[in-house]
């Protein structure tokens, strides 16, 4: 599929964005207040959310960290596997309340193994926020705790979502229809 000589359809412009990441940050913020949050962002995909969305929670004690692990690779479909190619640089997760962080929950193979890796880092405690969750497409058994938007079974990109690893710098998130242009 060469996706420059479809239709594009804007699914969340720059202004729906920000204004939807404002809400998540004060509610992540009237959450971990008193707390010594730790955002870790998975790679690539959610490096341009966690960006905006560091900025929307104002608490002073927030450190953030990444981890990298295996994607679609040039596919749009999931394998199911899932590995760290990356991992975070703390150890010891004790005195931090982490929030892990990604562009989307779809199959959810990714969040479940992620989880459970950095649960055994023994995080103060543990939650999870995705941008994006397409329920209908679960493998697992997995309900994000922060979510901006819940989108039915489109493939979407822009704003970090990527095509063949490009199209991330789009400052808007899109589908592809199948009307050429
Ligand atoms: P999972 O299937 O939930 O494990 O998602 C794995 C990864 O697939 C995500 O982190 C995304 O990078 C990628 N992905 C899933 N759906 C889409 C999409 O609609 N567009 C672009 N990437 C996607
Ligand atoms: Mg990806």
């Amino acid at each position: 599929m060469n996706i420059e000589e479809r239709k594009w359809e804007i699914m969340y412009d720059q202004e729906a964005l920000q204004t939807r990441i404002k809400e998540l940050g004060s509610q992540i913020k009237n959450d971990y207040q008193d707390k010594n949050l730790l955002v870790i962002s998975l790679l690539k995909g959610s490096f341009i959310f966690c960006a905006d969305l560091v900025r929307a929670i104002d608490i002073p004690r927030l450190k953030i960290n990444f981890m990298t692990t295996s994607s679609y690779g040039d596919s749009t479909d999931s394998s199911g596997k899932v590995q760290v190619q990356a991992d975070i640089t703390i150890d010891d997760l004790s005195q931090y309340d982490v929030i892990l962080l990604d562009d989307i929950a779809d199959t959810a193979n990714t969040m479940d193994f992620v989880y459970k890796h950095i649960a055994r880092k023994n995080p103060k405690s543990l939650k999870t926020c995705v941008l994006l969750d397409k329920p209908s497409r679960r493998q697992v058994e997995f309900v994000p705790d922060y979510i901006g938007f819940t989108i039915e079974d489109k493939f979407v990109v822009g704003y970090g979502f990527d095509f063949e690893d490009m199209y991330r710098n789009v400052p808007y998130i899109f589908n592809v229809t199948e009307e050429l242009l």
